[in-house]
């Protein structure tokens, strides 16, 4: 039997991903172990194997077919604008895509001015500015502490995840504009779709209902 493959972005979201496969009656008890280097685990009996991947490249290999499934946030879907089908919401990672600044910074946006916008997703960021809101704006990739941006003078503004926002209290900024809400999503490539109907499925089948189990 062919494996179905799933990437799984690295991290926290890989961890509680993982809870859910188990649930399901994938678990991978090899994965556990955070001192091994390796980068693909399988579970014989179910026919699944997982790998981790830096979260960015999860929507590539699952475009390309060398991943059935993904597991990743909705801001790098949206970012990496791959073609994949987008299947279900896992509702955990729960967090939202902010344009944050300073305070003074909201009168900018207001009055349309042609500001600076520091950001790790300049497509999301792109299409805000231009395609929603119709407003011309520099845009400037940066590649983390994006918070920084605006307290050194490189933006105005940046458009970034606020999960809590106490980094951005801590740095003396605010959310001025929600852009969308974000969490972990399934992926699935468009041909294994159709090739395994039946194995994929049942296993979006049985993680729909748990997340609808845990919603109550
Ligand atoms: C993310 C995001 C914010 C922070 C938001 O950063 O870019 O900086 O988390 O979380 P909060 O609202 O709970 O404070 P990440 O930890 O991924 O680090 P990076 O920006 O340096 O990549």
């Amino acid at each position: 039997m062919r494996y179905i493959t799933v990437a799984l972005a690295k991290g926290r979201l890989a961890d509680r991903a993982m809870e859910y496969f188990s649930r399901i009656g994938c678990p991978c008890e090899e994965m556990k172990d955070k001192k091994s280097r390796k980068l693909i685990f399988t579970n014989e009996e179910a026919g699944v194997r997982f790998f981790l991947a830096k979260a960015s490249d999860v929507p590539t290999y699952v475009e390309y077919g060398a991943a059935d499934l993904g597991i990743v946030g909705k801001d790098t879907i949206l970012e990496e604008g791959r073609t994949l089908f987008e299947v279900l919401d896992l509702k955990m990672g729960k967090c939202r895509m902010c344009v944050c600044g300073p305070a003074a910074a909201e009168r900018l946006l207001m009055h349309r001015e042609q500001i600076r916008v520091a950001t790790k997703y300049p497509n999301i960021a792109k299409d805000y500015f231009y395609n929603k809101k119709h407003q011309t704006v520099e845009i400037i990739k940066l590649n983390g502490s994006v918070e920084l941006a605006p307290i050194v003078g490189l933006s105005e503004v940046i458009v970034d995840i606020v999960e809590t926002g106490s980094t951005l209290r801590e740095n003396g900024l605010t959310v001025l504009e929600e852009v969308c809400d974000l969490s972990a999503r399934v992926v699935v490539n468009r041909v294994s779709m159709k090739r395994e109907s039946e194995r994929i499925g049942d296993m979006i089948r049985k993680l729909r209902a748990l997340v609808a189990e845990d919603q109550q």
